[in-house]
């Protein structure tokens, strides 16, 4: 997880960084942690997106409605995926193993990266 995917915006950077650690940490637990700790990343995620679309709605940033829609989006997937790995673990560890960083890593990049450079041509 070399990538850098700051986008200079404080708030938006440490959350980020959290969900990451939050991912290294349950991509390396033992098996008794992983539902809680999944658990735990998809309240993290609901956070996560409610700080940025709370900003959004400060903003009235024009590109809200896609971010929202890929917000829901990530979110149905990753809760998904949990439903699925109560009962099939298999689903849970390679949504966790195989898609999850790739997923956010994209998000942040196209999307998120277009709300930070309209938040600092906006001064915030
Ligand atoms: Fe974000
Ligand atoms: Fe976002």
């Amino acid at each position: 997880m070399s990538d850098n995917l700051h986008l200079n915006i404080e708030s938006m950077d440490a959350t980020h960084d959290a969900f990451l650690a939050l991912l290294s940490q349950i991509k390396t637990c033992s098996k008794s942690e992983f539902m809680p700790l999944f658990e735990e990343m998809i309240a993290h995620t609901k956070e996560h997106f409610a700080y940025e679309e709370e900003i959004m709605n400060q903003h009235n940033f024009y590109g809200k409605q896609e971010h929202l829609d890929e917000h829901a989006n990530l979110l149905g997937e990753m809760e998904y995926f949990y439903n699925k790995a109560k009962k099939f673990p298999t689903f849970g560890k390679s949504y966790i193993h195989e898609y999850a960083y790739d997923k956010f890593k994209r998000h942040i990049i196209n999307i998120d990266s277009q709300l930070a450079m309209f938040l600092k041509e906006h001064g915030f």
